[in-house]
C-alpha cells in the first residue's frame, strides 16, 4: 500500500508539533509549508533525523511551494497568528481569514481529493471560509476543537478525581470559545455518571476552567497559545482519516438542520472516516444543553456574517 501523504500549513508551533505526532504515528510521508523560506525546510529536516532514534520511516519535506502538496490525501491548516494574553479567538479573525483563504485556495489547487482539517482560529469560522473558498464537498472539509476541549475537560477531572486519563469519557460541544458546551450528561468514568463522583459545584468549576483552558495556557505563555494539545487532537483525526477508522469524536462540522442549526459550522459528535464526516450523530440533549449549544452556535453565526469572502 503506497503511503499516505499529509501535508501541513504553517509550520509554526501546532503544525511543526503536528508533524511530529504524525511521523513518531507512522501515518504518512509529511510536506510542512510556510510562508517563510528557511523555517519549514529546517524543521522538517530536523524532525526527518529524529527517525533513526524514533525508528519511523517518512519522508519530511519543508517548502514554501504548493506544488510540492501535490495529490495530499489530507491536508492540515494552521497557518495564521496566535493570540497573546488579553486577545480573545475572535480578535484573530479579520488577519486569519486572509491567510486561511489564501492557503485553502492554493492548496485545493493541488490536492482536489484531499479531506482538510482547519486548526487556525476562530476555528469554526476558519473551517467555513476553508469550505468557501475551496468548493470541497462539506464532508471533507472539518475543524478541530472539540477533541482539544474534550482532552482539557478530561484532563482537568482526571487531575481532580486522581483516576486514569484513560478511562473518561466525555462530549464538548458548540463552538470553539468561551460558550463552548461540555457536556456534563455524557461524561462518564468508565461508564459511571461523574456526578457519582463529584458535586454540582465542583464539577461546574471543572466546567468553568475547560472554557478558559485556552486562555490559560496564553496567560503563562504570553507569546502564543496552546500547540502540544491542539496538534495531538488535530493528528487524532488525521489517523481516524487516514486509517478510515469510524471513529466518534467531537469535530466542528458544517450543519444542515442538524440540532436545529443550518449554513454553520460548530462542533457535534461525528463519526470520522476516509472521506472525512461521514455521519453527524445528532444525541439527544437536555434542555439546557440545547440552549447553551444555540448560543455558541449563534456568536459563530454572527463572526460568520462578519467576513468578506
Ligand atoms: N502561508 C503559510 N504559512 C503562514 C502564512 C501563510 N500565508 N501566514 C502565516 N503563516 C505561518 C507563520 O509563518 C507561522 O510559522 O503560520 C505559522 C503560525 O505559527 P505560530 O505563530 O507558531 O502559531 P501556532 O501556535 O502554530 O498557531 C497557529 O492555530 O491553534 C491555532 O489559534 C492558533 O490561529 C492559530 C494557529
Amino acid at each position: 500500500m503506497p503511503r499516505k501523504k499529509i501535508t501541513i500549513v504553517g509550520a509554526g508551533n501546532v503544525g511543526a508539533t503536528a508533524a511530529h505526532w504524525a511521523a513518531a504515528k507512522e501515518l504518512g510521508d509529511i510536506v510542512l509549508v510556510d510562508i517563510v523560506e528557511g523555517v519549514p525546510q529546517g524543521k522538517a529536516l530536523d524532525l526527518r533525523e529524529a527517525g533513526p532514534v524514533e525508528l519511523f520511516d517518512a519522508n519530511i519535506v519543508g517548502t514554501n511551494r504548493y506544488e510540492d502538496t501535490a495529490d495530499s490525501d489530507l491536508v492540515i491548516i494552521t497557518a495564521g497568528i496566535a493570540r497573546k494574553p488579553g486577545m480573545s479567538r475572535d480578535d484573530l479573525q479579520k488577519t486569519n481569514a486572509e491567510i486561511v483563504k489564501t492557503v485553502a485556495e492554493q492548496a485545493v489547487k493541488f490536492s482536489p481529493n484531499a479531506v482538510f482539517i482547519v486548526v487556525s482560529n476562530p476555528l469554526d469560522v476558519m473551517a467555513y471560509v476553508t469550505l468557501k473558498v475551496t468548493g470541497l464537498p462539506h464532508e471533507r472539509v472539518v475543524g478541530m476543537a472539540g477533541i482539544l476541549d474534550t482532552a482539557r475537560y478530561r484532563t482537568f477531572i482526571a487531575m481532580e478525581l486522581g483516576i486514569s486519563v484513560e478511562d473518561i469519557q466525555a462530549l464538548v460541544l458548540g463552538g470553539h470559545g468561551d460558550d463552548m458546551v461540555p457536556l456534563v450528561s455524557y461524561t462518564t468514568i468508565s461508564g459511571v455518571p461523574l456526578s457519582h463522583f463529584l458535586s454540582k459545584e465542583k464539577i461546574d468549576a471543572l466546567v468553568q476552567r475547560t472554557r478558559d483552558g485556552g486562555i490559560e495556557i496564553v496567560n503563562y505563555l504570553k507569546t502564543g497559545s496552546a500547540y502540544y494539545a491542539p496538534s495531538a487532537a488535530a493528528i487524532q483525526m488525521a489517523e481516524a482519516i487516514l486509517k478510515d477508522k469510524k471513529r466518534l469524536l467531537p469535530c466542528s462540522a458544517y450543519l444542515q438542520g442538524e440540532f436545529g442549526l443550518t449554513d454553520l459550522y460548530c462542533g457535534v459528535p461525528v463519526i470520522l472516516g476516509e472521506n472525512g464526516v461521514e455521519r453527524i450523530v445528532e444525541v439527544p440533549l437536555t434542555e439546557e444543553e440545547h440552549k447553551a449549544l444555540q448560543l455558541s452556535a449563534e456568536h459563530v453565526r454572527a463572526n460568520i456574517a462578519k467576513l468578506a469572502l
